[in-house]
């Protein structure tokens, strides 16, 4: 089981436009002067508690949209975020073809749900009134006995299965249509546990928080945690044309056109191979 992401990132609520961050970098520059800096990776936890101030300041363009305060928490998922990561992957993925399916989401959760992460927020009842999203009928109270009503809900995800082909492949993204019968690890199909290779299959920000940094963020926190946690070698997607150079910025190399015909085809394949990365990786600092 993955240390689950416990971010205190958001103790500290992220300056404004016009103020100046913790590390001296003002809010309405966050996104620039992240993708300049030459860390690679943002600087996650390397155990639970510890506060995440780059982060924070980067996001502060989420905080911008929100009529509330932003506190994101990242956590592995849980069976019982399915509802949350299908709502979540419908409203951002405009092709129906390329979204994962409940069952997939069911599937995959069963499987490894550690790693399969979430950015949650914390958002009251009077709060959805004003920012209404879409999230937050599916939502888990943050505590049961919470007088507020606090709801912790999801605004970005990252499912993922292991493989241990280099690249993602049909039946990486595939699953056995009998897995709730199944005994796990019996098919060639989907998640391989002795895998190397971390396949992320799903990405999706919410749609009123895209463009602000937040996939950005997640990707590196992703990737900074799998990498450490030393379950797996190289971390590998596919995208569409239009993502590469996105892809390209987080650290993943494209590898030329994907033989994956999931969703009618025309994809890439980026990979991000830890050995090699962490040639480039500075000391994480906690
Ligand atoms: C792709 C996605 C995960 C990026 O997360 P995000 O938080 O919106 O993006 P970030 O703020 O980290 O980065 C923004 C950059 O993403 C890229 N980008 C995002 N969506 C894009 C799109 N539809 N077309 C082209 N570029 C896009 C651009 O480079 C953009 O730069 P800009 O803000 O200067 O325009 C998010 O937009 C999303 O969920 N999209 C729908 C689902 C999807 O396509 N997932 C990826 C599958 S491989």
């Amino acid at each position: 089981m993955l240390d689950p992401i416990t971010q205190e990132l958001a103790k500290d609520k992220p300056p404004v436009d016009g103020e100046t961050g913790e590390n001296g970098t003002a809010a309405d520059e966050d996104s620039d002067d992240w993708e300049d800096q030459d860390d690679g990776f943002v600087d996650v936890k390397a155990s639970a508690g510890l506060h995440h101030r780059n982060i924070d300041n980067r996001l502060a363009s989420v905080q911008n949209r929100l009529p509330f305060s932003f506190h994101p928490n990242f956590r592995p998922l849980t069976i019982s975020d399915l509802d949350s990561c299908e709502v979540l992957e419908n409203g951002a993925f405009e092709n129906p073809a390329h979204r994962c399916t409940r069952e997939k989401f069911e599937y995959r959760l069963t499987a490894c749900p550690e790693i399969c992460f979430g950015v949650f927020c914390t958002i009251l009842p009077e709060d959805f009134e004003r920012f209404q999203i879409d999230t937050f009928p599916t939502s888990h109270a943050v505590e049961t006995r919470r007088e507020n009503g606090g709801r912790s809900v999801l605004v970005a995800h990252i499912v993922a299965t292991k493989s241990d082909e280099a690249v993602v492949t049909d039946a990486a993204m595939g699953y056995p249509r009998d897995f709730r019968a199944r005994t796990p690890g019996t098919s060639l199909l989907g998640h391989d546990d002795t895998g190397r290779t971390v396949c992320i299959h799903s990405l999706a920000v919410h749609p009123r928080l895209q463009s602000c940094g937040l996939g950005k963020c997640i990707v590196k926190s992703y990737l900074q945690h799998v990498q450490s946690s030393g379950f797996a070698d190289r971390c590998a997607l596919i995208c569409q044309d239009y993502l590469v150079s996105y892809y390209e910025k987080l650290g993943f190399s494209h590898m030329g056109p994907s033989s994956a015909g999931f969703g009618g085809g025309g994809w890439n394949d980026m990979v991000l191979d830890f050995d090699r990365f962490h040639m480039h990786m500075p000391e994480i600092k906690i």
